[in-house]
């Protein structure tokens, strides 16, 4: 940016050549500019009080540093020139030597108290102390800065959200009248400059730099501001990967464990660990979203709709849980029951034998299937002789008893059928509930984050 120390000229006069050295410091002698002359320091540069000291301004984005959702902090990197007339300086250039410019530190001369509105914190990065000064009197000064500043974020479509972000630029005591703020270049022309310029642009995508102009009054006196409005697009794979998946994944596990059995609790345990992962993951849209009151983040909605659906679930395995546990309760007294009841067949049985020593029927015993054997029995016993009749009496209990458990167990599974049926029921129902209201939601939700 600076140019050469010296620079050289050669005047020709009547044939005769001699060199005429120029330097900047010429200028400099002539303008009476030293760092303890006063006049061009403590007021604003106008010869006129009545005059307005017009500055142009300019700025270009850089590079968006952060964006931070949590302290809602924009942190963008620009690049500002600010350009203004100091009618106390002026020289011809022809005098020396086409001078037409020249640098010179920032303290010598007034510049424009210009502050922006938004920013929390002072930039801390290197200053650049030189300005340039024109012979015409027109100051140019440019500077990067890192600007801290506040900006209200509207997190309601997180992850797919769109940013706008304000930097205001006014003089701190200056009035329009003393001073005019102007912008050196439309809104288009900022983006496309903008666009050109910035290198590396991270998670956000700069869409648009707008520039508009506002009058701020207060107690009479008015003030010219410039708004700087910067739109800019989240890209939101990182989240998406990191964040909306998982949640996703472990919902169709969730749907998966329909299809593992109810007994002894597995279904249970793996329902719970499930809802533990989730709020694991809970954890971390904690760590980025700011607690809002006036809109609820659809992010917030969609992991508590999904918790809320999953604990329901997890409710529902509790519930067919306790009616299969009831169920083989009742199945265990069953049992006990039947197991009594053959013991009473196989009492009476043995006092059958003890009696008649052939077969014989115990009237108080049987049920009605026990009388188809009866006709069996009785032909057995006419055709066939004692002896022969005893192996047959064994296979014939054997055949009773067989049928006696085969009786039970149907019993049985027509018993069962009370409570677990139920579950059955309940379990089928609540999966076609949680599959419909699954794929609702998740319908609604990704149709309203992308209008
Ligand atoms: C600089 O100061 C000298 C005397 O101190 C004065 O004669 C001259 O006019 C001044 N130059 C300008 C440009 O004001
Ligand atoms: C602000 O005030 C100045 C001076 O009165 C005027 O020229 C300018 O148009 C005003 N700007 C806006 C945006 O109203």
């Amino acid at each position: 940016m600076m140019h050469v120390a010296f620079l050289l000229l050669i005047v020709f006069t009547d044939g005769a050549s001699s060199k005429k050295v120029c330097s900047y410091q010429d200028v400099v002698d002539y303008l009476n500019l030293t760092t303890d002359n006063s006049v061009f320091k403590l007021t604003r540069p106008v010869l006129d009080y009545k005059h307005s000291t017009m500055v142009e301004l300019d700025i270009l984005l850089y590079a968006i540093l952060a964006v931070i959702e949590k302290t809602q902090t924009f942190v963008p990197f620009i690049w500002v020139t600010m350009m203004w007339n100091n009618e106390r300086i002026s020289w011809d250039p022809a005098q020396f030597c086409g001078i037409t410019h020249i640098s010179v530190p920032r303290e010598m001369l007034w510049t424009p108290d210009l502050f922006i509105y938004e920013m929390i914190q002072k930039d801390d990065s290197p200053h650049n102390p030189y300005m340039y000064v024109s012979y015409d009197g027109t100051i140019t000064f440019e500077e990067d800065v890192k600007v801290v500043s506040t900006c209200k974020m509207d997190v309601h479509k997180f992850p797919f959200d769109t940013q706008r972000c304000n930097i205001t630029i006014g003089s701190a005591i200056h009035c329009v009248n003393e001073m005019r703020l102007l912008p050196s270049s439309n809104s288009s022309r900022a983006t496309q400059f903008s666009r050109e310029m910035m290198k590396s642009q991270g998670e956000w995508e700069f869409l648009q730099l707008s520039i508009t102009s506002y009058n701020f009054t207060f107690n009479d006196r008015q003030w010219e501001n410039l708004i700087y409005t910067f739109t800019m697009k989240r890209r939101p794979l990182l989240h998406v990967i990191n964040f909306l998946l998982p949640i996703l994944f472990f919902l169709s596990l969730d749907l998966a464990s329909y299809f593992i059995a109810d007994h002894r609790g597995e279904k249970l345990g793996f329902k719970v660990t499930v809802l533990l992962a989730i709020s694991v993951l809970l954890l971390i849209l904690n760590d980025i979203l700011p607690s809002m009151s006036n809109k609820t983040p659809l992010i917030a909605t969609y992991c508590i709709v999904i918790f809320a659906l999953m604990l329901l679930s997890l409710l529902e395995t509790i519930l067919v849980t306790y009616l299969m546990e009831k169920d083989s309760v009742s199945r265990e007294e069953l049992r006990l029951r039947d197991k009594q009841e053959k013991v009473k067949i196989d009492n009476c049985n043995a006092e059958e034998k003890r009696l008649t020593g052939c077969l014989c029927i115990c009237t108080e015993c049987d049920g009605e299937k026990q009388h188809e054997l009866l006709p069996v029995a009785e032909e057995v016993n006419n055709s066939i002789q004692p002896r022969e009749s005893h192996v047959l009496l064994l296979i014939l209990e054997e055949l009773k008893e067989l049928q006696t458990t085969l009786n039970l167990h149907f019993r049985c599974r027509q018993e069962v059928g009370k409570s677990g049926h139920w579950a059955t029921k309940i379990n089928r129902a609540f999966f076609i509930f949680y599959v419909t209201t699954v794929s609702l939601f998740l319908t609604l939700i990704f149709i309203e984050w992308n209008t």
